[in-house]
C-alpha cells in the first residue's frame, strides 16, 4: 500500500501541473444536475479540473435530458456546435451522458459520429475509466440497463458550496403513460440511511447549510430497504444535534400518492425540515387521470392538500401539469384551469404534451394539435401566473426568513436568496451574507419572486 501511495503522489504532483478541463452542460432535472456534480467528482480523480470555457476543454460533457422532444432535440443540435470546437482543438474529446444517451447507446453515434463515448444513468461510476479509453482513439459506448446492485459511492465536486444535493432513491416504480423517466432511469431503489447520514455529515463539517434530498420519487423512499423506512423517518434521522449545522433540509419530487401523513408531520415537527411540497399532480381532470394512470383521482388530491394544509398552513405546494395529453377534450383541459384557482399552486410547472419513444400514449389516437396545445399552455400560463402572484402578494410586508445563495443576476447591488417555501428573493445587501440565513420583510411581489428588505437592526 505504501508504494500505491507514493505513485498516487507522483500522479497528483504531475498532474497540479498541467490539469485537463472538462466542460459539462447539464440539462433537465436536480438528478442529472446533481449526476454532473458526480461526473465531475470522478474525473477530478483522473486529473481533470472543470471550466466554464468550451473553447478551451480537453473534454466536454453534455448531460442529456429526455422528457420531452424538445429536450432531446437540443441535444443533437449543441452537439453540432461541439463539433467546431473539437476540430479548433485537436485532441479535445465530446461524451454524451445522461436519459438520451441511456435510451439512445450506439443510434447516438450513428447520428453524431464525431462524439468519442456515450455513457448511460447507470454506470457514471464507470467515467474515468471509459475516458481513459476514449483517449486512446477509439470510441466507446457502454450503457448499463439497470444499477449495478453494489453501486460504490461516487465522488463529488459540487458547484454551489451553501446547498448540495443528496440522492436518496433512484428511479421510479410508476408507469404514468406518457412518461420516459421509468425507461432511462431504471426501477427504484434506495440509498442505505447510512450513507446519506455520511454524506449529509460531511456537509455540515464543510460548512453547507441546505441539502435537497433529491429522486423521482423520494415520497416512496425507503420501501425497498431491509429493514422498511419512508421519508418521515430519513428526515428524523437527518434533524438530529450532530447535523445541526444543515439549517435547512428540502425534498423533491415527490408523487401524491406516496406523499403519508408521517412525512407532513415530519416537516412540521422539525425545525430543518422547510414547509415546501412538490406534489405533481399532472391533469385536474378524472378521465385524463385515469389515462395517464397517476393511480389518484382529484378528490385524493385535494385530500393530501387539505392534510398539508391543516397541519402546516403556510406550506407551499407547488405542482407539474401537462397540457394536450392524447385525447384531452377542451372541457377537461377547463378542469385543469379550475384546479389550478381551486388549489392555488404556489408554482406550477406546466409542459405540453410530448409524444416519447418507449412511452404507450405516443400511440394513441387523439393527439392533440400542436397549436392547440399551445394555446392550452398558453392560457393555463396566465392563469398559473396570476394565481402565484396572488400568493405572493400576501407575504408583502411579512418578514420570511432566506439562506442568501449569492449575488442576484437582477441587478449590481442585490442579493439572491430563498424562503423555506422555496420563494426567490432579491434584496439590497453585502455580500458578507451569503450563505447566511437573514430575515427580511417583503416589499414587492410579482408571479416569480419577491422584493425584499434587510430588517434593520440585524446581526451579521
Ligand atoms: N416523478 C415526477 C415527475 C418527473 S418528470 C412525478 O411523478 O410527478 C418531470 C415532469 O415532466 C413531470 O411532472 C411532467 O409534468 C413532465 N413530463 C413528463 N413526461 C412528459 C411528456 N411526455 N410530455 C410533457 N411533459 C412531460
Ligand atoms: Fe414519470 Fe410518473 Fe415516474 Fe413521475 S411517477 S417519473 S411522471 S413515470
Ligand atoms: Fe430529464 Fe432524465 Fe431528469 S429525462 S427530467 S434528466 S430523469
Amino acid at each position: 500500500s505504501y508504494a500505491i501511495c507514493l505513485s498516487g503522489v507522483s500522479l497528483m504532483t504531475a498532474t497540479t501541473t498541467e490539469k485537463k478541463k472538462v466542460f459539462v452542460e447539464t440539462f433537465g432535472c436536480q438528478m442529472n444536475k446533481s449526476d454532473s456534480e458526480h461526473m465531475l467528482g470522478l474525473l477530478d480523480e483522473i486529473g481533470y479540473e472543470p471550466t466554464p470555457d468550451i473553447k478551451g476543454a480537453d473534454l466536454m460533457i453534455l448531460n442529456t435530458c429526455a422528457i420531452r422532444e424538445g429536450a432531446e432535440d437540443k441535444v443533437y443540435s449543441y452537439l453540432g456546435a461541439w463539433r467546431g470546437y473539437k476540430e479548433a482543438r485537436p485532441g479535445s474529446l465530446i461524451a454524451v451522458g445522461g436519459c438520451v444517451a441511456q435510451d439512445a447507446g450506439e443510434a447516438m453515434r450513428k447520428r453524431a459520429p464525431y462524439v468519442d463515448l456515450v455513457f448511460g444513468t447507470h454506470n457514471l461510476h464507470r467515467l474515468p475509466e471509459l475516458v481513459m479509453k476514449a483517449s486512446s482513439g477509439e470510441p466507446v459506448v457502454e450503457i448499463y440497463q439497470e444499477l449495478p446492485e453494489d453501486l460504490p459511492e461516487t465522488p463529488v465536486h459540487r458547484l454551489n458550496d451553501i446547498s448540495a444535493w443528496v440522492s436518496i432513491i433512484y428511479g421510479c416504480d410508476y408507469n404514468c403513460t406518457y412518461c420516459i423517466v421509468p425507461y432511462v432511469r431504471g426501477r427504484e431503489k434506495s440509498r442505505s440511511p447510512q450513507s446519506i447520514f455520511e454524506e449529509v455529515k460531511s456537509l455540515a463539517e464543510s460548512g453547507y447549510k441546505e441539502v435537497t434530498l433529491l429522486g423521482q420519487n423520494v415520497t416512496a423512499y425507503g420501501h425497498d430497504l431491509e429493514p422498511k423506512l419512508h421519508l418521515g423517518d430519513l428526515l428524523r434521522q437527518l434533524a438530529v444535534p450532530e447535523l445541526e449545522a444543515i439549517k435547512r433540509l428540502r425534498f423533491v419530487t415527490g408523487h401524491p400518492r406516496d406523499l403519508n401523513v408521517e412525512i407532513i408531520d415530519a416537516v412540521r415537527d422539525l425545525p430543518q425540515a422547510c414547509e415546501y411540497f412538490h406534489i405533481p399532480i399532472q391533469a385536474g381532470d378524472e378521465r385524463t387521470l385515469r389515462r395517464m394512470a397517476r393511480g389518484y383521482n382529484v378528490d385524493f388530491y385535494r385530500r393530501k392538500v387539505d392534510e398539508i394544509r391543516s397541519r402546516i398552513p403556510d406550506a407551499a405546494i407547488t405542482t407539474d401539469l401537462i397540457v394536450g395529453f392524447p385525447g384531452e377534450s377542451e372541457e377537461e383541459f377547463m378542469n385543469t384551469v379550475r384546479l389550478v384557482e381551486e388549489i392555488c399552486f404556489d408554482v406550477a410547472n406546466t409542459a405540453a404534451y410530448s409524444p416519447r419513444q418507449h412511452t404507450p400514449s405516443a400511440n394513441w389516437d387523439g393527439q392533440v394539435p400542436e397549436a392547440e396545445k399551445y394555446e392550452r399552455l398558453r392560457y393555463l400560463n396566465t392563469v398559473v401566473g396570476d394565481v402565484s402572484h396572488r400568493l405572493n402578494k400576501r407575504l408583502l410586508g411579512r418578514k420570511v426568513e432566506i439562506l442568501v445563495e449569492g449575488r442576484s443576476d437582477r441587478g449590481m447591488n442585490r442579493l439572491m436568496g430563498r424562503t423555506r417555501t422555496n420563494k426567490i428573493v432579491n434584496f439590497e445587501g453585502p455580500d458578507a451574507l451569503i450563505g447566511q440565513l437573514v430575515d427580511v420583510e417583503v416589499t414587492a411581489a410579482n408571479p416569480w419572486a419577491l422584493r425584499g428588505a434587510l430588517k434593520v437592526g440585524l446581526t451579521v
